[in-house]
């Protein structure tokens, strides 16, 4: 099988997203598909989606999808911020036979890192790097001497008594209203408190909120070096198509020792 070319696809809180990659050149070769994501949210209406969008692109090849959960070998383990109905969900299987192609679900977060670690802000960085996506929720994952540490949810560690994605993340700054400054520094505290646990050598940002990076990297007091994600909202889309790649080599390499 050629896994050159690889259909990533994105879900997010209010569309799931999906374009062809080249997985080898780290870039999409496709304009993006997006639709809406559908309301409720539950697996089955998100399976239907993921269907119209390999329909879009005529594509009958292997996929990657990113979610917003605890992804441990295709199951969902958590839905912080869709639907509980996913919990416990095989959603490679699920995924698998609604769109009749060979799909891998990956963490959104693990997405991200990939395509940045491989293509952005992470190459070719050695020691420990933390990537943080800013969106609806809190995504992170720790790469160390280039290789991540899965479905790390350093995203719900405790600030002031409560879930720290429900005080820094930019849905917050966006529901209560924040200014800029005020949400800098909230995220500045986040950060702060990551430092001490985890000391990394250098903190990407990624997610929605990179883009606006000028309104509040200035106020980031961290040690560690703060930088914005090169790939900004492809990476989940390449990530994914990324990690579908990975897996696929080594199914196939399974596939072949059994023949043996
Ligand atoms: C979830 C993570 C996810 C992040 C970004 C968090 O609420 O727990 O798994 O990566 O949101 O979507």
């Amino acid at each position: 099988m050629k896994l050159k070319k690889i259909l990533g696809i994105d879900i997010g809180g209010s569309g799931v997203k999906g374009a062809i990659v080249h997985t080898k050149k780290g870039h999409l070769v496709t304009n993006r598909f997006r639709i809406p994501t559908p309301q409720p949210a539950t697996p089955e209406a998100v399976a239907g989606v993921i269907k119209k969008i390999t329909e879009h692109f005529k594509w009958t090849g292997p996929v990657g999808v990113g979610f917003p959960g605890v992804i441990q070998r295709g199951i969902a383990r958590t839905a912080a911020n869709v639907d509980d109905s996913w919990i416990d969900r095989d959603l490679n299987k699920l995924f698998s036979e609604t769109t009749g192609c060979r799909v891998h679900v990956v963490n959104d977060a693990d997405a991200a890192g990939m395509a940045e670690s491989k293509f952005g802000a992470g190459k070719g960085e050695t020691g420990v790097v933390l990537l943080i996506t800013v969106g609806t929720g809190l995504g992170t994952v720790l790469f160390v001497n280039g290789k991540p540490v899965p479905n790390l949810e350093l995203g719900h560690i405790i600030l002031h008594g409560d879930d720290a994605e429900l005080y820094a993340s930019d849905a917050a700054r966006k529901n209560e209203e924040l200014e800029w400054e005020a949400w800098a520094g909230r995220f500045n505290e986040y950060l702060l408190r990551l430092e001490e646990l985890i000391w990394p050598d250098k903190i990407i940002i990624g997610g929605g909120a990179s883009k606006k990076g000028e309104k509040f990297f200035p106020y980031l007091t961290t040690k560690a070096p703060v930088v914005p994600a090169k790939l900004m909202n492809e990476a989940g889309i390449v990530g994914a198509a990324l990690v579908s790649r990975y897996y696929n080599k080594m199914e196939n390499k399974d596939r072949k020792k059994k023949k043996k």
